[in-house]
């Protein structure tokens, strides 16, 4: 049998990944390079090739067929040699941090992963995972404690166990609606929410945007969710905060020409005509799939009373991106979260990079006193870098240390929380960043993805393998200049 490679250009361990792939799902007694693809021995199956996810078509002695993610992918490609990383419902809301999809098929089928199996994402963002699974059959459950990362997570899945033809004809009942009528709204003085809204939108937007809002949630009913979650992806660009910055700061930049409400329809459009070619491909699908907002440390077994076969996930980084602060706009429009709450609700996530409280002075006591008992290793790279700090270093070099201890204390305890819900012997695979800080006027490098299979180790993990993800600018650069940018890291519940 020959198996195609797709038309775009692959990063090295794309190849590596598909070749991984090949051999958990086919078992093949030869593999060899072919035209433009691998050959595998004819007695493999035809049916469990069309899983491959970087493949586009299988070819036997009866003819070539389509994978079923080439058939994804094809409907939202945009130009003909890129790889589609927004097919069915993963464009639905930008996520920073969000897992490429093609990433996490690919180790659900290296994991062997199987219709009705369970798979946990303990960290799980907008849902990527959940999705994967749903489109494989295996029933995906996540855990994220930013409400909008649920929210978005469960949006999509709505979306996905929902026809198709519901959004088309709620999406023709709103593109009727006139924008005139769409600019007239009582206002809500002395509302915290409504003065927060105030303070980061012109007032025509912010009635346009609150107007928009009750006609979807009256319309749309059950599915307002999904169309709550596209108008919140415009929110930044039609807010006066500098949608390029992750920081919140004014914008310098004029406002986008084409009206909110217009830009709406085309986002809702483009999202119902994805979600209609998924849904031919996979039909409906992930009704058994959930996202919970809840902190990781406190997993159990309780939920359904089922071990899980497998997880997947992309955990935070140490001193991460500000999840929370960036999605203020979303977070508060949504009704998610209070504007009084934000630092607060920032704080409480893993990686962050707030310290409120007494935990200024105390972190550097826990991590000489090795506290949280990490792993020596661990242990001393925090108090080394506590002890080349210099006097040049200002508050937020000084704080990396404390940050860096605290950062691998809570993913050391993630590490006990999801070992005991998995099945023994069942897989866990991390996609981890590098990190560096300077300090003392020096550039160090935190191999983190070693750390974290430490930390894991410390818990109860076996760990398999560690794979560099070598990467290099997709479009315009040379293989050469590949660089592992991330790792993924595959443990085993011991
Ligand atoms: C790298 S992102 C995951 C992105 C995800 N893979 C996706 O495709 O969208 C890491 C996530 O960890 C979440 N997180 C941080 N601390 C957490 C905790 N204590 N419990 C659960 N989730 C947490 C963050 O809110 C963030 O969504």
């Amino acid at each position: 049998m020959h198996l195609v490679w797709h038309s775009y250009k692959y990063f090295p361990y794309e190849r590596d990944l598909a070749e991984r792939e090949v051999a958990a799902l086919l078992c093949p007694s030869s593999v060899r390079e072919a035209k433009a693809g691998l050959k595998v021995d004819d007695a493999c199956e035809d049916l469990a090739a069309r899983r491959l996810t970087y493949f586009s078509a299988t070819i036997n002695g009866q003819g070539s067929r389509p994978t079923t993610q080439s058939k994804l992918e094809e409907a939202a490609r945009n130009g003909k040699n890129r790889q589609a990383t927004r097919y069915s419902v993963h464009g639905l809301h930008e996520y920073k941090g969000k897992f490429n999809p093609q990433v996490v098929r690919a180790l659900l089928n290296i994991f062997g992963v199987q219709e009705g199996q369970h798979v946990l994402d303990p960290f799980c963002g907008s849902g990527t995972t959940l999705v994967e699974c749903a489109h494989l059959g295996a029933v995906g459950f996540g855990t994220d404690i930013n409400p909008l990362a649920v929210h978005m997570a469960n949006a999509k899945l709505l979306a996905l166990r929902t026809p198709a033809s519901q959004f088309e004809r709620v999406f023709g009942e709103l593109s009727e609606l006139s924008l005139k009528a769409l600019s007239s709204v009582e206002t809500h003085p002395g509302n915290d929410r409504y003065a927060y809204l105030d303070s980061w939108f012109e007032s025509s937007i912010l009635s346009t945007i609150e107007c928009a809002r009750k006609e979807i949630e009256r319309i749309a009913g059950a599915l307002a969710p999904v169309f709550l979650t596209i108008a919140s992806d415009l929110l930044r660009e039609y807010s006066q905060q500098d949608p390029k910055d992750l920081r919140i700061r004014r914008r310098k930049s004029t406002l986008p020409e084409e009206p909110f409400w217009s830009a709406f329809l085309g986002a809702a459009h483009t999202f119902v005509e994805r979600l209609k070619a998924a849904q031919t491909v996979v039909g409906t699908c992930g009704h058994h799939c959930d996202a919970a907002k809840q902190d990781v440390a406190h997993l159990s077994i309780e939920r359904g009373g089922r071990l899980f076969d497998a997880a997947i996930t992309s955990p935070p980084y140490a001193m991460a991106l500000p999840y929370i602060d960036t999605q203020r706009l979303s977070l508060v429009w949504l009704g998610l979260l209070s504007p009084a709450r934000i630092l607060e609700k920032e704080s409480e996530l893993i990686g962050s990079r707030e310290m409120r409280g007494n935990s200024k002075r105390e972190l550097p006591l826990q991590l000489q006193a090795n506290a949280a008992d990490l792993p020596g290793e661990e242990a001393s790279v925090c108090l080394e870098l506590l002890q080349t700090l210099g006097p040049d270093d200002g508050f937020r070099r000084k704080a990396v240390p404390a940050l860096l201890y605290r950062y691998f204390s809570a993913m050391k305890r993630s590490f006990g929380s999801v070992r005991q819900v998995m099945k023994p012997g069942a897989r866990y695979g991390l996609i981890v960043g590098h990190n560096h800080t300077t300090i003392g006027g020096n550039r160090r490098d935190i191999d983190t993805p070693s750390h974290l299979a430490n930390l894991a180790q410390a818990e109860g993990w076996r760990i398999d393998e560690l794979i560099p993800l070598q990467t290099y600018r997709r479009y315009g650069y040379h293989v050469s200049n590949a660089v592992a940018a991330e790792t993924l890291v595959v443990l085993r519940a011991a």
